[in-house]
């Protein structure tokens, strides 16, 4: 990379069908910094084992992450993509970033809270150190910027925290990131529930719209959106099922609310919805048809996170062998 190229990183978890908020929150915005950015994308495979994941089912969606994230337009020439586990550095520097976390950071984390409420039965270790692992991600290749959805905000505040500490005791070490959360799609929400996130761990799924959802079922989940009992298509407190497919509207087709305002005057709610349901139809259906084309092709997919990891591997020894001196471990 050159000098002075600023550094991005992301993940996305293979957890679970992706669905528009992890498009439109996260993996749209990662191929605006292809160009000039040296860019790291990771499917975070060792996340996703902090809840029960079917082996056969994780493997799958491993594979279908990375996919996704070509067709979504990363190409693999200018982007490093590649698959958590496969750079152990990733492993070896949380477990050294576990070290300089404090529990307390740690039991504030409200994605620990929520995913244990969730799952009373399977709260491991690794669902309450997930923060320093993330961390670990993210400092291992010196990163700028982190594009994330708003969920994520508390992570990347803990691995500033972290990193200013480690930094602290042992001199300059971690560039401090900072997170990059476009206010219009930080929180796509669940078409069900809408004061709540649009997940792809919901049972329901008619509240979520999947990436890979064909256009019949798209149009039938928006049709059934929950709104509210006004009938004017406007951006307003407490409006929230509207403001949700306005938000998704806006992202699709790139038109302000004002435009979208005037669009649907005079309008209810069902051409509305029948609008968001094309619009989004319409924006998935060639991310679509290239996966469908790269999923068939294993070798490939193979290949590609193969010399993802070897890139990502050779950043990744470079930080991990300055913060191993440092910390005194012989090498
Ligand atoms: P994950 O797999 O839950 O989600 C992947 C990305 O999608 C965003 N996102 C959303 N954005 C808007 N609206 C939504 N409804 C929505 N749902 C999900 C998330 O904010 C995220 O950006 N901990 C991370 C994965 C991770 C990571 C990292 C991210 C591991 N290490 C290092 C960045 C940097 C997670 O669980 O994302």
């Amino acid at each position: 990379m050159l000098n002075d190229q600023k550094i991005v990183f992301s993940g996305v978890q293979p957890s679970g069908n992706l669905t528009i908020g992890n498009y439109l929150g996260a993996i749209k915005n990662f191929t605006r910094f292809s160009e000039e950015y040296k860019t790291f994308y990771c499917v975070v495979d060792l996340h996703a084992i902090t809840v029960r994941q079917v082996p056969a089912e994780l493997r799958r969606r491993t594979y279908e992450t990375l996919a996704l994230y070509m067709a979504a337009g990363l190409d693999p020439k200018k982007n490093t993509l590649f698959v958590q586990s496969h750079v152990p550095a990733h492993a070896e520097l949380g477990w050294i970033l576990d070290c300089y976390t404090m529990f307390g950071e740690l039991s504030r984390m409200t994605q620990f809270k929520d995913k244990s409420a969730k799952n009373a039965q399977n709260i491991n270790a690794g669902l309450f150190t997930y923060p320093s692992l993330m961390a670990a991600d993210i400092l291992l290749y010196q990163t700028d910027v982190v594009p994330v959805g708003i969920d994520q905000k508390q992570h990347i505040e803990l691995a500033r925290d972290v990193a200013l500490r480690f930094n602290q005791v042992y001199g300059d070490t971690f560039t401090v990131p900072e997170g990059f959360i476009p206010t219009d799609t930080m929180k796509i929400m669940s078409l069900a529930e809408p004061t709540l996130k649009m997940s792809k761990s919901d049972e329901n799924a008619n509240a979520v719209v999947y990436i890979l959802d064909r256009k019949d079922d798209i149009m039938r989940k928006f049709k059934r959106a929950v709104t509210d009992s006004d009938s004017v298509v406007r951006y307003a407190e407490g409006k929230d099922g509207i403001n949700n497919l306005m938000n998704i509207y806006r992202a699709f087709t790139g038109k302000s609310y004002e435009e979208i305002e005037r669009e649907f005057d005079g309008k209810g709610y069902g051409d509305f919805k029948m609008a968001v349901g094309e619009a989004c139809a319409d924006g998935l259906a060639g991310v679509q048809a290239e996966y469908d084309r790269l999923i068939a092709d294993k070798a490939f997919l193979e290949a590609t996170m193969k010399a993802g990891a070897d890139e990502a591997a050779y950043y990744a020894r470079k930080t991990l062998s300055k913060v191993r001196r440092k910390v005194g471990f012989v090498n």
